[in-house]
């Protein structure tokens, strides 16, 4: 009989990616999702990759009598990765109030069900955006390193969150919760089936650079060059989207093997190495041929300079380890953005 694994946000870009690594590594899983920011075909490509289809319901965990319906469905449900969340720094900054209700109240009401179904535990889609701009001692980053006062809502939202678990396990809760600091996610599945599909103008760097290679933006802005860093542009830890999605396999197994020390615990998941946004475009370029238009402009407001996480810990403790480079990941995106031209999706 399969472990079942509710994925919430699992028609989003890192939720299906892991929903596929999931299926893979057998597990059941069910997707919970309000398709405010995906679409549906997304269940459709997932079946196509892995042979098998996950289980897909419609629903905003904000709304408690549907989620729990599914728990109710589902039986057994045995842990839960929780992706869905709003995540655009930009809009957050000015619809805070939408920010703070849907992604902490969210997490209560799964939080608040997980005893009742007695789903053993948590992973949590938390980010790097939790450290600020470490102190460039502190960089490499480790899970160590102090939360600095977040730069937008959203940021603050994955600090809340995080000390919402802590604090929910501290008083007594039944479960386990692993939080996952991502780096920055890139890249789609090599079958270029499933991708990153950002509504309307991308705020991310790598579909807009893609977009701008392909001919639909004019060209890059790269904002700012004048950063304390080697090129002057600032540098990011950017891991391929799909070694980010077996390290939620990995952490699911961690706590379902009973392996936790503690109940709560948290790790970075990044490459362990950066690089600037001039080094990036200039590996897309050599990796695809592809020439890249791009202008320096003036510095993008709330951007950190330079951030990349220390990963030995999910090394040793998780066992899991980023096994793409740059260009692996890069050539996955241009891959995908082909793929959305020849379906005429853009
Ligand atoms: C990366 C670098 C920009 C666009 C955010 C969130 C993080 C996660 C990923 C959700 C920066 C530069 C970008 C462009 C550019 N979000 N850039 N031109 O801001 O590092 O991280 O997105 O899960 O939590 O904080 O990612 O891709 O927006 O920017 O020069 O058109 O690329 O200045 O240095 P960021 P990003």
């Amino acid at each position: 009989m399969n472990r079942t694994i509710l994925v919430t946000g699992g028609t989003g870009f890192i939720g299906s990616h892991t929903t596929v690594e999931l299926i893979n590594a057998g597990y059941d899983v069910v997707i919970v999702d309000n398709l405010s920011n995906s679409n549906a075909d997304v269940v459709d490509g997932i079946e196509q990759i892995t042979g098998v289809r996950p289980a897909f319901e419609k629903v905003d965990c904000n709304d408690v009598p549907a989620l729990e319906a599914v728990f109710q469905k589902y039986k057994g449900i045995e842990g839960i990765i929780h992706f869905a969340a709003s995540k655009a720094v930009g809009e957050s900054v000015f619809k805070p109030l939408l920010y703070y209700r849907n992604n902490l109240n969210s997490l209560m009401n799964l939080l608040e069900l997980m005893p009742k179904y007695d789903v053993k535990g948590i992973i949590f889609s938390s980010s790097c955006t939790v450290y600020g701009q470490p102190d460039k001692e502190n960089l490499p980053v480790t899970e160590q390193a102090p939360i600095k006062k977040a730069e937008s809502p959203y940021g603050n939202t994955k600090q809340i969150c995080e000390e919402i678990i802590q604090d929910y396990i501290k008083s007594g809760a039944p479960v386990k919760a692993i939080l996952l600091r991502y780096f920055n996610p890139i890249g789609a599945h090599p079958s270029a089936i499933i991708g990153e599909m950002p509504n309307g103008v991308p705020a991310n760097l790598i579909p807009y650079l893609t977009q701008t290679a392909i001919g639909i933006r004019k060209e890059l802005s790269v904002f700012g060059d004048d950063y304390d860093t080697p090129d002057g542009s600032c540098i990011r830890d950017f891991i391929y989207v799909v070694d980010l999605a077996k390290a939620h396999v990995c952490a699911m197994a961690h706590i379902l093997d009973g392996k936790m020390e503690q109940a709560v615990d948290v790790f970075n998941v990044g490459t362990g190495k950066g690089n600037s946004v001039l080094e990036l475009i200039n590996t897309f370029e050599e990796c695809t041929g592809v020439k890249l238009p791009y202008k320096i402009v003036g510095r993008r407001a709330g951007d950190i300079e330079q951030v990349w996480g220390n990963v030995d810990k999910a090394n040793k403790v998780l066992g899991w380890k980023a096994e793409h480079t740059l260009a692996e990941a890069l050539l996955s995106a241009w891959k995908w953005q082909e793929e959305l031209r020849r379906r005429g999706v853009m």
